[in-house]
């Protein structure tokens, strides 16, 4: 089965989340549960961006040991040397250079012609190859960039010493279909390219994120960029959880797989959320609070009867205990009978059917039904008799 590297921006492009600003201490403890995730990479900063970055990206740098750990730099010399001096002590350092690629881009951000684009990277790529084994260089905007020109880019970054080249759909705006194939003409079309590693950094601004890495990865992508939870710029980037989760539950269709430790999952997300304040939907795939909860009687009825009906992966994959079955006006016989059962109650039929018709009538009233609402239907129930 084909392994796939995961790199984790979650303390940089999910940092760029507006409202969010991580502290060094705060930092250093998401890093922490990364490493214990088993994030391959982890991103930890821009350390040209401010001092506090710096510093915080040199901490994290000096503490983790068994993920590698990265620092971005736009193509400029200023930028590489504040990686440089963040990622002293580092046991395994590498260094992310981009530079954008798109016409947009090009003409109205950084008012250079094609030739230009090429040429500052690959100044930018010489003289962090002085100082750093590891490389990566980012496309930025790749997915508005004529594909010859991407080619172009890739095989310069080749050339330079790059050891992984990232294709990123910077603003969400291509369909699977169409970021897949990027990747299989570059793989098809670069020389060389089986010397470095392909990468796919998405964005959800239409709702793709997730899907278009999935894509990447069948294109033949070897590294998926995102962060926990799916934070970042604007819809954020792609949630790490739900690549790893659609590889785990589908690797007879994708036959590749992450080597994260999945049942740090829900751990990581709890995390993540509480540190950057950034609440997790309840319909979040993977991590969201309903992701394993069942309200409607059908589909509650099934699942004590066999799981797979409802679930198509279990909560214990991720490091949750149980499923929930929540009581609610859907909620059926079976379930009210169950919960009962877990609250240390037997009725009888006649008693059951009647406790059953109040709890009806209180969900008609309630969104959620509590153990202490139908503790209270009981007690009622009991002494009436
Ligand atoms: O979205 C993007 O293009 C980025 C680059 C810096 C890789 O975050
Ligand atoms: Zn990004």
């Amino acid at each position: 089965m084909r392994k796939i590297y995961i790199f984790d921006t979650t303390l940089r492009d999910g940092e760029q989340s507006p409202g969010v600003n991580l502290n060094t201490r705060e930092k250093l403890e998401i890093a922490y549960q990364l490493e214990k995730l088993g994030i391959d990479r982890i991103e930890a900063g821009f350390p040209a961006a401010s001092q506090g970055d710096l510093a915080a990206v040199n901490a994290v740098a000096r503490s983790i040991k068994k993920s590698t750990i990265i620092g971005l730099s736009r193509s400029r010399m200023q930028d590489i040397d504040a990686v440089r001096e963040a990622l002293q002590g580092a046991e395994d350092p590498c260094i992310h250079l981009f530079l954008a690629t798109s016409p947009i881009h090009r003409k109205y951000k950084l008012r250079m012609e094609k030739e230009q684009v090429l040429e500052t990277a690959r100044d930018a790529l010489r003289y962090a190859r002085k100082y750093f084994s590891k490389i990566e260089f980012s496309c930025e905007d790749a997915g508005r960039t004529e594909l010859d020109f991407l080619c172009r880019m890739t095989a310069m970054a080749i050339e330079e010493g790059a050891s992984v080249v990232n294709i990123p759909d910077t603003v969400g705006y291509l369909y699977p279909y169409e970021y897949g194939n990027i990747f299989k003409t570059l793989k098809e079309q670069v020389p060389g390219i089986e010397k470095i590693q392909l990468s796919a950094h998405c964005h959800d601004d239409l709702g793709m994120a997730t899907a278009n890495s999935l894509a990447a990865i069948l294109g033949g992508a070897d590294q998926i960029e995102g962060t926990i939870n799916g934070i970042g710029e604007r819809a954020g980037n792609t949630a790490l959880e739900e690549v790893a989760l659609a590889l785990e539950t589908r690797s007879d269709f994708f036959g590749a797989k992450t080597s994260l430790e999945l049942t740090e999952i829900s751990r990581t997300s709890r995390l993540v959320s509480r540190l950057t304040g950034m609440v997790v939907p309840g319909n979040k795939a993977i991590v969201g609070a309903n992701a394993f909860a069942h309200e409607s009687g059908i589909h509650q009825d099934g699942m004590l009867k066999e799981k797979t009906t409802y679930e198509i992966m279990s909560p214990e994959t991720i490091g949750l205990k149980e499923s929930k079955l929540v009581l609610g006006k859907h909620s059926g016989r079976h379930a009210f009978r169950e919960k009962l059962t877990d609250l240390g109650y037997t009725l009888g039929e006649e008693q059951l059917n009647e406790a059953f018709a109040k709890f009806k009538a209180l969900a008609d009233k309630k969104k959620d039904v509590t153990n202490e609402d139908i503790l209270s239907i009981l007690e009622e129930k009991l002494d009436d008799t």
